[in-house]
């Protein structure tokens, strides 16, 4: 069969570094081990019961079998301001201030082809969540790391980027609670974030995709919430986490107008929208219950709280983590993250993520999902004190 070659534009792109850690779980399961896979990111639990039959009856509906209307449906942005004014107290105009999207991964990956031309800097955290390299790589722009480190709380530090860097940088990406560290932003680092990037007219783009889930009584805070926000770039806001619908594609960028009209005027080239009653479901989602995503908050609360204080009995000196699904722990002396990950799989038939996945300043920790039951945690947590590490 002839093999046509890929673009020059798809060689480019960054290679899947998770993908070869599916790999090897895979083949330890298929020696028959029964491991404890804390290594991805997919919730566990199924969409709210609510949701889905909304999304029943509006899959009956004629009207839905149709094209959508481009740029979506305005129910649905209505919907989005609503939920921003009710959980933020934050007023958008759903004609001209949200943008529906595929999923959050959609939006991020477009954003730097929407507003960054080839050669253009984006400051990029690191660690941080593969897919904002890959966005980079599409609109062929240059990344400049902002490192996360424990010493500050895994906030970027603006004043260790070189003027020169800051005078160059179009578009900046932060993402709180925050994966892969499970730390959450301030509203002081916000306010700062606004003003660093108002002084050198750099576009903040915050991934808000575990805004739903924060821990100790304290709600993840929107960077939408900070004055002068909406002037400086837009948040994404994903269903997927809040509301276990990450199979769904759905999610929502708000905030500066120029901006999302430059993701609708890209979208009206790729798409035309989503299914009509994913996005009537969606806006139920928004306006219906939250029971549920008080339920959903509240359970990945207990894993914390039940993994954390495990590890701790076992000697393993952690963080805790103040939001979002994942826990950061730190790997023993005399290991690299991949060592460590190799060791916990092979010997404990436990998988987590090496940290170097993340990016250079992941090197020296492990990402845990707590996506599995209280009683698999504590199991993965004896397991590992069989190794007798710590
Ligand atoms: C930090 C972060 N941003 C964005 C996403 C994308 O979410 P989705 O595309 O499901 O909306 C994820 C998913 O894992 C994530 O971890």
């Amino acid at each position: 069969m002839k093999s046509f070659e890929q673009s020059r534009l798809l060689k480019s792109l960054p290679k899947q570094f998770f993908a070869s850690l599916v790999q090897k779980v895979n083949s330890v399961r298929a020696e028959g081990h029964d491991v404890i896979n804390l290594g991805q990111g997919n919730p566990d639990h199924p969409t709210p019961q609510h949701i889905v039959e909304s999304l029943k009856l509006a899959a009956d509906h004629p009207e839905n079998h149709k094209y959508p209307p481009f740029q979506g449906k305005i129910e649905l942005k209505r919907a989005a301001a609503n939920f921003y004014l009710r959980e933020y107290g934050v007023h958008l105009d759903p004609e001209n201030e949200i943008a529906i999207l595929f999923g959050g991964k959609a939006g991020l990956v477009e954003l730097p082809q929407c507003l960054l031309n080839p050669g253009d800097t984006m400051l990029v955290p690191d660690p941080g969540y593969p897919d904002y390299w890959s966005g980079a790589a599409l609109a062929k722009v240059h990344m400049e790391m902002m490192p996360l480190t424990e010493e500050n709380d895994f906030l970027p530090s603006f004043d260790n980027i070189p003027k020169e860097t800051a005078n160059k940088a179009k578009m900046m990406i932060l993402n709180y609670p925050n994966n892969p560290t499970g730390a959450v932003a301030t509203e002081e680092f916000f306010q700062q974030t606004v003003k660093y990037a108002s002084a050198h007219d750099i576009c903040v783009v915050h991934d808000f995709a575990y805004g739903g889930i924060g821990f100790d009584g304290k709600k993840p805070i929107s960077f939408l919430q900070v004055k002068g926000a909406k002037e400086t770039g837009v948040e994404i806001y994903t269903f997927s986490k809040t509301y276990n619908m990450a199979g769904w594609r759905v999610a929502f960028a708000a905030g500066n107008a120029s901006v999302i009209e430059a993701i609708n005027l890209m979208q009206d080239h790729m798409y035309v929208s989503l299914f009509g009653a994913v996005q009537d479901a969606a806006a139920e989602a928004l306006l219906g219950s939250q029971k549920a995503a008080e339920t959903i908050n509240a359970m990945y609360e207990k894993r914390r709280d039940v993994f954390i204080s495990s590890l701790r009995e076992i000697g393993w000196d952690v963080r805790s983590p103040q939001g979002s699904f994942f826990a950061w722990l730190k790997v023993p002396k005399g290991y690299t993250s991949e060592e460590f990950t190799d060791l916990l799989l092979e010997k404990a038939y436990v998988a987590v993520a090496p940290g170097i996945g993340f990016g250079e300043y992941g090197e020296g920790y492990v990402r845990v999902g707590l996506l599995t039951s209280e009683e698999r945690l504590r199991e993965a947590t004896l397991r590992i004190k069989e190794l007798d590490i710590f």
